[in-house]
C-alpha cells in the first residue's frame, strides 16, 4: 500500500528510528525514506549500514530545530509521511542537563509541525512515550488519562505530544500520536538499562541497580514497536493518541537476573546504587485502544531477550566503539567536528 510513499523519518540514526527504517525497507522494498538526523551522541550511521547504499534511502544530517533546513528537506523531498523519532531520550541525562531536551523535544516538534503545515503532508506521527503519564501504583493508564510527567525528559516529551495535538485541533493537520513502553533490542545505546547491563555483564563489570531495584517497567521489543507505529500510521484516526504496550511488566531486578542468566554470570555483579532523582515507580499502559484497532505485540519476552543478548554478543565491535570512546574519534574524522 505504501510502497511508493516518501517517509521523512527524523532521528532515524538512533535506536528505534534505525530499526524502523530497516523495517520499512523490508516491508516496502520500493519505499523512499529520508532520514533527517542531527547525529548527536545517540545517532550512529553504523546502525544503517545495511541500507545506506540502497536506492530509495537519503540521509540528511541536520537539526529538526533548524526550520530553514527542515523547509529545504520538505521542498527537496516532498514527504507524504513524517515520523518524528528525533529526541533527546535518556532520563538520567535530562536530570543532569535538560537544555537539549527542551530544545529538541519541544521546539523541534514545533519546527516540524510548522513545515508540515506549510508544505502539506498526509500524516504526521509524533513518537511520544508512556512517561508522559508518570507513575502509577495500580492499574494502567489509558490515552485519556491525565499527564503527570516527572523528569525533564518526560515533561518535554509531554510538550511535544500536546503541541502535535494542538496542530490537529487548530490547523486540522493530520496528526497521530503514539505512546510506547520501554523498548529493547538491537542497536540501543548502551546507557539504557538493558544494553548497559548486557554489555557490563559480558565484561564482568558491575550492574548498577538504582534504589531497591523494584521499579517496574513494561518492556516492548523494538520490532513490535516499529510494526505498531506503522500500524497506527496506516490505520489510526487523526487527532488520536495510541498506547503501544509490550504487556510485559517486570521489576528491574527481574530484568537484571534474566540478563545474568543469559550471559552466564552470577548475582555477585549486582550493585545497588543511589536511586535516580524523581524515579518513577511503575509504568503501565492500557492498550485496549490499539488492540481494538487490530494490533498487538507478537514477541514473547523470553525469546526477544534471548535475541537481544545474542545481538550484543555478536556485535561487540558496535558497542565497544561506543563505550571506549572510539566512536567519538570516528565522528570527528568523518564530520570534522567534535560531538
Ligand atoms: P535515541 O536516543 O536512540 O535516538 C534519538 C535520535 O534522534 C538520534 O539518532 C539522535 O541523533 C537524533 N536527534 C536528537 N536530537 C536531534 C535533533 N535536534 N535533530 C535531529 N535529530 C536529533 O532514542 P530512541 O530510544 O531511539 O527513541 C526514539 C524516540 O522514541 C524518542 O522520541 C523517544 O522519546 C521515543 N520513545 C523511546 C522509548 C525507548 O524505550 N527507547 C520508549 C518510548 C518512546
Ligand atoms: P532506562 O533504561 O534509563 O529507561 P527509563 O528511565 O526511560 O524507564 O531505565 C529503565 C529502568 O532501569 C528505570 O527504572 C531506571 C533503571 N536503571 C537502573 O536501575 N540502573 C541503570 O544503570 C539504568 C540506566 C537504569
Amino acid at each position: 500500500m505504501s510502497k511508493e510513499k516518501t517517509y521523512l523519518v527524523t532521528g532515524g540514526a538512533g535506536f528505534i528510528g534505525s530499526n524502523y527504517i530497516k523495517f520499512l525497507f523490508e516491508t516496502y522494498p520500493e519505499v523512499k525514506v529520508v532520514n533527517l538526523d542531527k547525529l548527536t551522541y545517540a545517532g550512529n550511521p553504523e546502525n544503517l549500514k545495511s541500507v545506506e547504499n540502497r536506492s530509495g534511502y537519503y540521509f540528511v544530517k541536520g537539526d529538526i530545530c533548524d526550520r530553514v533546513l527542515v523547509a529545504d528537506v520538505f521542498r527537496k523531498y516532498s514527504p507524504d509521511y513524517v515520523i518524528n523519532f528525533a529526541a533527546e531520550s535518556h532520563v538520567d541525562r535530562s536530570i543532569g542537563d535538560p537544555d537539549d531536551f527542551i530544545k529538541t523535544d519541544i521546539y523541534g516538534v514545533y519546527s516540524l509541525l510548522e513545515n508540515c503545515r506549510k508544505y502539506g503532508i498526509e500524516r504526521f506521527v509524533q513518537i511520544s512515550t508512556d512517561e508522559v503519564y508518570g507513575s502509577i501504583d495500580k492499574g494502567s493508564f489509558s490515552e485519556t488519562d491525565t499527564f503527570n510527567p516527572s523528569s525533564p525528559y518526560a515533561a518535554s516529551k509531554t510538550g511535544g505530544d500536546r503541541l502535535a495535538f494542538s496542530y490537529f485541533v487548530t490547523y486540522d493537520l493530520p496528526v497521530v500520536i503514539t505512546r510506547a513502553s520501554n523498548n529493547y533490542g538491537p542497536n540501543q545505546y548502551p546507557e539504557k538499562l538493558i544494553p548497559l547491563f548486557i554489555t557490563n555483564a559480558m565484561d564482568d563489570k558491575k550492574l548498577p541497580l538504582y534504589g531497591d531495584g523494584k521499579n517496574v517497567r513494561d518492556w516492548l521489543y523494538v520490532e513490535d514497536h516499529c510494526k505498531g507505529v506503522e500500524y497506527v500510521l496506516q490505520n489510526g484516526k487523526n487527532g488520536e493518541a495510541y498506547n503501544i504496550a509490550g504487556n510485559c511488566e517486570k521489576q528491574n531486578i527481574e530484568i537484571t537476573k534474566k540478563i545474568l542468566e543469559l550471559t552466564g554470570q552470577s548475582d555477585k555483579l549486582i550493585e545497588y546504587v543511589k536511586d535516580r532523582a524523581g524515579h518513577d515507580r511503575r509504568y503501565s499502559l492500557d492498550d485496549s485502544k490499539i488492540a481494538k484497532l487490530g494490533w498487538q505485540p507478537e514477541y514473547d519476552f523470553e525469546e526477544a531477550m534471548r535475541k537481544t543478548v545474542q545481538w550484543y554478543q555478536e556485535n561487540e565491535e558496535w558497542w565497544r566503539k561506543i563505550k571506549s570512546g572510539e566512536y567519538l574519534e570516528y565522528y570527528k574524522e568523518h564530520y570534522g567536528q567534535d560531538l
